[in-house]
Formats: C-alpha cells, structure tokens, sequence
C-alpha cells in the first residue's frame, strides 16, 4: 500500500461533499476519489437491504481502485453498513458518520435537540445506542426528514419549496425552545442557512464533518498511511449519474459558504 493512494470518500450523492470540504481542509495534501450514488439516491426512502447492496457496491468499487482508506460520508449507509464493510476490508481504515449527539450535548447541559435525518437513519440501531446514551441528560427529539436530500440533490438550497418543507417540518415545535440542531445526514449541511432563517432565535447547528475529518486524520497517523506529498493533492469527483450535472453542483458546493 502506498502512502499517496486515495482516501475514497462516497455517499448517495452530493451531500458527502460536506465532508469531503472538511477532509481537505484538515489534509490537503491528500489525495481524494469522491463517489456520488446519485443514480440511486435518495438512500433515505429505499429499503435496509437496498440501502447495503448499493453500499458494499460502492465500497467494492472504490477499494478495487486502490483506496487506501474509505470514508462512508452518509449517515445512512453508515448506520445499515459500517459493519460489514469493516468486517470485509479489515485491512484499511473505514470511517463512517453519525448524527452528531455527543457535541450538542456536550455545548449545553439539559438542553432540547432536533435531530434532523433521513427515517432510515432514525430507525437503525446505531441511533437508538446513541440515543440511550446521550439521551438522559437532554431532551432529543429525532425529525425523520423525507424531502430535504432529494432538495439538496437537486440543487435547491433556498428559496419558496425549501422554505415551505422546512416551516412545516418544525410546526409541531414552534411552542418548544430548541437549543440545538444536529444535521444527521451529510447533505443538510447545504441548508443550514435556510433552516437557521426558521428560528427567530439563535439555535445552534451541529454536524458530523469536523469528527469525521479528525477521525480519518486520526485512522490514517495510526497505521502510518498519512500522504507525503507536500502539495495539495488531487480531487476526482464520480458519479453513478450525469457526471456534468453532478460535477457541476459537486464544484459549486465544495466552494459552497456554508
Ligand atoms: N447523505 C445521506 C446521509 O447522510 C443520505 C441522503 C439520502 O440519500 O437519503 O444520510
């Protein structure tokens, strides 16, 4: 295994690139295959079984094109399939992501958090172990969110449909003071500027980019796999769809002001 093979980076379409931005910015020197599912996507409303037979897929995909280390950047595949991919590709570091509990947390003791996902995510196991325990001390509410992926794949980040999703999404809460949002899919972050415009509060969002990136930086020094190139590395973008339509929004949210 060579030091300056790829980190593969995949999810069901662009949302990953949320990571990806993060993985950069902590080791730019590396280089980077991103995969983007979107043929298939969205993840959130297909079926368990579906859900792993697109990601072994994926993850067979990229190793076979020599990764080094494979980020699942999706909260959802990461909760149907983390495991098998760590039990089949035992040799490489395999780092997924989850909603965020333990920060929002950790910033205010007692507090109300949103969890906003896909339903998939909300009804895997992973999230019930994560919600037993960080759930005794802070009132967590998860929020199946069905629509906003799909939004997001689609390019629509604001403006009136997203606007409209969003109000009515957290109309069941309007009485209840929110402290805390974790974004537990990795294209919500995309949105955060329209989903923070639905609180005339301050609310503050959490996200899996930063822990996932610190993870991988981690998993990466620990099996001495960190690239030695003194450069910036290389960003190949892929997808299972349009590759300019894909491309084009990949580019436009990697540079993204989110
Ligand atoms: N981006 C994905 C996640 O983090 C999934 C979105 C979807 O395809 O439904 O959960």
């Amino acid at each position: 295994m060579s030091n300056n093979q790829p980190i593969a980076v995949f999810d069901s379409g662009v949302g990953g690139i949320s990571i990806l931005r993060e993985l950069i910015k902590h080791m730019p020197n590396e280089n980077y295959i991103y995969y983007g599912d979107s043929a298939n996507a969205p993840y959130g409303s297909k079926s368990h079984d579906e859900i792993k037979y697109a990601t072994l897929k994926n993850a067979a995909m990229l190793i076979n094109m020599g990764a080094k280390a494979l980020v699942v950047a999706c909260n959802t595949a990461t909760s149907v399939a983390i495991d098998d991919i760590r039990r089949l590709y035992s040799d490489i570091p395999v780092i997924g992501v989850e909603p965020a509990l333990k920060p929002a947390v950790q910033f205010k003791p007692n507090s109300t958090i949103l969890v906003m996902a896909t339903p998939t995510t909300l009804s895997e196991s992973k999230f019930s172990s994560l919600m037993s325990r960080y759930g005794e001390t802070s009132k967590i509410i998860p929020l199946p969110c069905r629509r906003l992926a799909k939004m997001v794949e689609d390019g629509i980040l604001e403006g009136d449909i997203i606007d409209e999703y969003l109000g009515e999404l957290f109309k069941p809460y309007k009485d209840v003071h929110i402290d805390s949002i974790v974004l537990g899919c990795t294209h919500y972050p995309f949105v955060k500027k329209s989903i923070l415009k639905m609180f005339d509060y301050k609310v503050e969002l959490f996200d899996g980019a930063y822990g996932t990136a610190k993870e991988t930086k981690r998993r990466l020094y620990e099996k001495n796999l960190q690239s030695e190139q003194t450069e910036n590395g290389s960003i190949d973008i892929m997808t299972s769809a349009d590759i300019n339509k894909f491309s084009e929004l990949a580019h436009k949210l990697l540079n993204a002001d989110i």
